[in-house]
């Protein structure tokens, strides 16, 4: 049987969260590591399943790999393979972030097709064409992406889309270019900026990380080096969303407000009172959230797509009506069947769902069909009257560490049943 979170609903969310390190910082920079064969440290990394599946990756390579708590010690020098089988990349099609790495390593790489997920198709054009303008050539035959770069050469490369993903293999795939690579329209995230500021602790020469428009200039090798992961700003907001919701006064610690500016405007439109004190973010015990009129998800630095649902669940049960905008992901509203086998109230259109608030959800047995879906099931269920059933917590683990555990500490009646 595949996991169940069992949640008697109506208590508030009361107490303190640690954030974890950031998924997906993390994933990016556990890929990085490939790229010298000395040993990298890398401290605050969450335990989550999509980390554990990137170890797997790694050894599958042939790196070292050993866990110490949070830190994780990787040694990339018997690396044998530049291949990243089939059943690896359907386990987690992000794997394609190893690719820029393994052929910065290699010199050539072989990658399993990562097919689409619950949330969308998930194309991989934008990272293909940059990396074929760095030089690589690349067959795609008998779903298996082969590359080949005898050289790569840096260039000026134009994103059509500020993707995550194809700025984070354009780092990796150009950090020991020969040259210098010129990256216009790239993705602004945060996790950008902690993939950066990790290769430049490996010896690379990266600016403008964070912006949009990235410089690197080639270097000749990376060396080993030791990084502390940043906090996940997408965990922190759901905590926040939980916290909101039920009425509670929750403080998240290790938190960056800076990198959830859109997050935390939108919850205190909703009528949250938070305050700030260094790396803790404190939220006050409200009755009601008010609804949000609109919102729209957009690259960094806009809402995230990552925390539609999350605050979805929360808008739910807000007073008065609010609408999100999915204008990242065609598949992103896989929790509003749901939310609504609950009683919420939602018409999806396209890329709008119309939420109008209720007074009440109660409790229901629930499916989660995706990672953030599957917290905003979480976020319903403890605001829910009744018991909540919420099965698949395998898409939960994916990206929240310890969720019931976090949940259960602050006050929540909630238990995993697996
Ligand atoms: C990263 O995915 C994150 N995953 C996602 O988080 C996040 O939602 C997304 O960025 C947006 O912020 C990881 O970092 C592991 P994109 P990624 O490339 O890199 C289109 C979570 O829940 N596109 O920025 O795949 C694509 O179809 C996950 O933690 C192309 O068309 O996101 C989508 O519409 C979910 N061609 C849009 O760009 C391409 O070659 C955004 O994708 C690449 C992307």
């Amino acid at each position: 049987m595949l996991g169940e979170l069992i949640i008697n609903g109506g208590r508030r969310i009361n107490g303190e969260i640690t954030i974890q390190g950031a998924k997906n910082a993390a994933l990016p920079i556990l890929a990085a590591a490939v790229m010298t064969d000395e040993e990298c440290v890398i401290k605050n990394c969450p335990a989550l399943r999509d980390v554990d599946k990137t170890v797997l990756v790694l050894k599958d390579l042939g790196c070292g790999v050993r866990r110490e708590g949070s830190t994780l010690m990787i040694n990339g020098q018997d690396m044998f393979d530049c291949k990243i089988c089939e059943s690896l990349m359907r386990e987690m099609r992000s794997s394609i972030i190893f690719l820029g790495a393994i052929l910065t390593r290699c010199k050539k790489a072989s990658v399993s097709m990562p097919g689409g997920c619950p949330i969308g198709l998930r194309p991989i054009d934008l990272h293909l064409k940059a990396l074929k303008k760095l030089g690589a050539q690349i067959s795609e035959e008998h779903g298996y992406i082969k590359c080949s770069a005898p050289k790569l050469c840096g260039c000026d490369i134009y994103l059509d889309f500020p993707s995550v993903g194809a700025t984070e293999n354009i780092l990796l795939a150009s950090v020991c270019a020969e040259g210098t690579t010129v990256v216009s329209n790239a993705a602004r995230e945060p996790e950008i900026v902690d993939l950066a500021n990790f290769l430049n602790a490996m010896g690379a020469k990266i600016t403008g990380a964070g912006g949009s428009v990235i410089r690197i200039d080639g270097v000749k090798r990376l060396h080993g080096a030791e990084y502390s992961v940043m906090s996940d700003r997408i965990a922190a907001a759901t905590y926040l969303a939980a916290g909101a919701v039920t009425g509670g006064e929750l403080t998240v610690r290790k938190a960056n407000k800076n990198h959830m500016n859109a997050m935390l405007d939108a919850l205190c439109d909703m009528g949250a009172e938070l305050s700030y004190d260094g790396d803790a973010i404190h939220l006050k015990p409200i009755k009601r959230l008010k609804s949000i009129h609109t919102l729209r998800t957009m690259p960094y630095p806009g809402f995230p797509t990552d925390i539609q649902s999350p605050f979805m669940a929360a808008a739910s049960l807000a007073k008065g009506t609010s609408v999100f905008v999915e204008n990242i992901f065609e598949n992103r509203f896989r929790h509003v069947d749901e939310l609504v086998r609950m009683g919420a109230d939602i018409k999806v259109s396209g890329r709008c769902a119309v939420v109008r608030g209720v007074k009440r959800l109660s409790g229901a047995r629930v499916r989660a069909r995706e990672l953030r879906g599957g917290a905003a099931l979480v976020i319903a269920g403890l605001a829910a009257e009744g018991q909540t059933i919420v099965e698949n917590t395998e898409y939960i683990d994916r990206g929240y560490e310890n969720m019931e555990k976090h949940l259960a500490a602050c006050g929540a009646d909630i238990r995993r049943n697996n």
